[in-house]
């Protein structure tokens, strides 16, 4: 969907939308249409009930010349702290027009009190919630076709074009993670992950650099290929490189995402009904890879190293089995109980990796770790864990910001020693109680001296049973719009 900006309204036909705060004169959002137009919407939107609730939406047709136009008025509400409230204006009125029949819409901001930021956001919100994909669908129904291509945003005065670049780039990265999250395990395997992320950041001056099965062996990665040693398709690393600070040698931000492309729960096997999910099991590794999209496409001027750790857990004849033991990059030893454990297996050897390769300062995971998470916070917030309060803080506010929130979960000594095993140094799973905090504490026992670490558990986030205020139903793209905000706040020279 294409996104411009002008400063007034355009000749021609098209939906028009105009923003109402609660304490404004409907009259005043008004002037411009004539007095039976003004009249019509007035009471058509009186008799909807429309009480200007944030994104709520009216609709009306007007006449006007020869024909009829559709006419919007969306809520602002009266609270000013909604962060994403501009985003969410955006995505209702897309997601009212998306197949409505109209191509065009123009939201008219004059008289409003938003800039360009705000403009900018519109827009983003607009093209977030049409993103769609519709590859697979041989029959599409004329309903069920996109109709809306443009949206014209009126009125926000200077700089519309300068916010605008740095919001699309975003809106890259994101359709990247939803079309690598939704496209199924038969096409994204590994190879085929890293493969599709290198077509998407062809030119943009991102180094790649891929870690393949044989060197894993020679690293010791253990943990890593115990994962991928029951699946016909290899495991890889992908290290993507942006580097764009001032300063090349500055230590970059290191990002790491859990790409288990599918996870049958390989020997502990899941039950069947919903496994079709787990082809989503790599979210992580998909917001990072749209994260370096986003900071690539906007030139940000930072230096951050975005690894997906990418395997596949199937059950076969070469699968690990339960009891066993590997030997982590680390030289920690792990004893496999539960091999659908296996998220916090692979994330280890590439923490370890990455700790080795780059020394970072910050680094974050993000993985859709425990289905635990999801029975502690639901599909509002992504599980928080760090070992570093102002880390902390900086990402809870980038979440708020961007509207991907996240909440702080408590860790501690006495979830950690849970993990203790009777035969190795540790196990990869415990009690069920407090499942996603001994989840973290294995991990957290992988980061070394010294590195400020979060690790995000986004099981809840990344794919979605109904439609939000950015997305219809299924892949969210969580992570990106998050990470391209801590980054562009604290990390950029
Ligand atoms: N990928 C799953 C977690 C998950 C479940 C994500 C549902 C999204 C939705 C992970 O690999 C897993 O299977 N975790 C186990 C851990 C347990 C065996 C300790 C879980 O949560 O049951
Ligand atoms: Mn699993
Ligand atoms: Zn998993």
């Amino acid at each position: 969907m294409k996104v411009t900006f002008a400063p007034e309204r355009p000749q021609g036909s098209y939906a028009l939308a105009l923003p109402v705060r609660g304490e404004d004169m409907l009259s005043d959002r008004l002037a411009g249409l004539d007095e039976a137009a003004r009249r019509l919407a007035t009471k058509s939107i009186e008799a909807q009930r429309f009480e200007r609730e944030a994104a709520s939406i009216a609709e009306t047709f007007i006449a006007e010349g020869e024909g009829a136009r559709r006419l919007l008025l969306v809520g602002l509400g009266a609270r000013t702290d909604d962060d994403a409230l501009w985003e969410k204006v955006g995505g209702a009125l897309a997601a009212r027009l998306l197949v409505s029949g109209e191509t065009k819409l123009v939201i008219d901001l004059a008289g409003v009190d938003a800039d360009a930021q705000a403009a900018a956001r519109i827009g983003f919100g607009a093209a977030a919630r049409s993103w769609r994909f519709d590859l697979y669908r041989t029959k599409l129904g004329r309903k069920q076709k996109p109709t809306l291509e443009e949206v014209v945003i009126v009125g926000a005065g200077e700089g519309t074009d300068e916010a605008w670049q740095a919001h699309s780039a975003v809106l890259d990265g994101l359709r990247l993670a939803r079309t690598l999250v939704t496209e199924p395990a038969n096409v994204i395997y590994p190879e085929a992950f890293v493969e599709r992320c290198r077509e998407a950041m062809d030119g943009l001056g991102v180094d790649f650099e891929v870690v393949e099965d044989g060197r894993m062996r020679e690293l010791g990665m253990g943990a890593l290929l115990g994962v991928g040693q029951g699946s016909v398709r290899p495991p890889r690393l992908l290290a993507m490189h942006w580097n764009g600070g001032g300063d090349p040698a500055a230590k970059p931000v290191v990002l790491i995402g859990k790409g288990i492309t599918f996870d049958t729960g390989g020997i502990s096997i899941k039950p069947a009904a919903g496994m079709e999910a787990m082809k989503w099991d790599m979210g992580g590794a998909a917001a990072v890879a749209g994260t370096i999209r986003a900071l690539a496409g906007r030139k940000s001027k930072a230096n951050v190293v975005g690894i997906c750790v990418l395997a596949e857990n199937m059950p076969d004849g070469g699968a690990q089995r339960p009891g066993d033991v590997v030997i982590s990059m680390s030289g920690q030893t792990i004893e496999v109980i539960n091999t659908d454990a296996e998220g916090r297996l692979v994330l280890c050897d590439a923490m370890t990796w990455a700790q080795r390769e780059y020394r970072p300062e910050v680094m974050v995971d993000l993985a859709t770790l425990t289905g635990a998470m999801i029975i502690s916070l639901g599909h509002e917030y992504a599980g928080l864990f760090s070992n570093d309060d102002g880390l902390a803080e900086r990402l809870t506010a980038a979440g708020q910001e961007s509207g991907d929130r996240l909440w702080r979960m408590p860790m501690g000594e006495a979830y950690d020693k849970l993990m203790d095993s009777p035969i190795a140094d540790m196990k990869n799973s415990g009690v069920r109680e407090g499942g996603s905090i001994t989840a973290a504490c294995f991990l957290g026992r992988f980061v070394e001296e010294g590195v400020k670490w979060a690790h995000l558990d986004i099981a809840g986030m990344v794919w979605a049973d109904k439609a939000g205020h950015l997305y219809d139903k299924g892949a969210t793209g969580y992570g990106v719009a998050l990470l391209d905000r801590f980054v562009s706040k604290h990390h950029e020279s």
